[in-house]
């Protein structure tokens, strides 16, 4: 099993209905949380390699898996009505700092919309940054241009600020 997954780093945040307190707290929390969920076959990713190293990492899952953005008031007037399809997310991305700009992201999303289809698709969502001034670090749900080549369409506003993101979706 690999797990390409920073200690502090928050991916784990996603599957969790709440936030921890402290930076120490949620390290020791995030990777044992992470670990149970991969054994229970409750965490689904893809890892892009290059020359055999993981380089690349994209979370997704069901909603039932990734239910925090539910719980968010900027999400309330945007979520999907009627129910018929199974409801998709793809919540984060990382890429080795010597390997970005290089295509790794838009590889792992190509990589995920497949993975969601073999498993009978639905609707896909996501939540990617429109316009930040504060680096890659915080475009890790990925971009909204990324999202727009692989056919999703912009359904509303979700995230205000320096960075701001939107909700995103589509059909597999
Ligand atoms: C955001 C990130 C995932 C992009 O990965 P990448 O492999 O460099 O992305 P790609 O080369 O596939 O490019 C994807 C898109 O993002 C855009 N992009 C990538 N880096 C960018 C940057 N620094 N500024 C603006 N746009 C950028 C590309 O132009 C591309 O857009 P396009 O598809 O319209 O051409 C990467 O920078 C990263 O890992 N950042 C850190 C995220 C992080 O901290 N995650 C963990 C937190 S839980």
């Amino acid at each position: 099993m690999v797990l390409v997954h920073a200690p502090s780093c928050d991916i784990i945040l996603w599957a969790r209905e709440h936030r921890s307190r402290t930076r120490a707290e949620r390290e020791v929390r995030n990777r044992r949380q992470k670990e149970t969920l991969v054994k229970n076959g409750r965490a689904h990713g893809v890892i892009v390699y290059a020359n055999r190293e993981p380089v690349g990492w994209c979370q997704y899952g069901p909603r039932e898996e990734l239910p925090r953005i539910d719980h968010s008031r900027n999400y309330r007037g945007l979520a999907p009505t009627g129910e018929k399809e199974k409801l998709w997310r793809i919540t984060c991305f990382v890429v080795d700092k010597n390997y970005r700009k290089g295509g790794v992201a838009n590889t792992a999303l190509k990589a995920v919309l497949e993975g969601i289809r073999n498993k009978g698709g639905g609707l896909v969502e996501a939540i990617p940054v429109s316009k930040t001034d504060q680096g890659p670090g915080y475009m890790y749900t990925g971009t909204v241009s990324m999202f727009q080549k692989a056919g999703f369409k912009t359904v509303g506003p979700f995230g205000t600020g320096r960075t701001t993101t939107v909700v995103m979706r589509r059909t597999i």
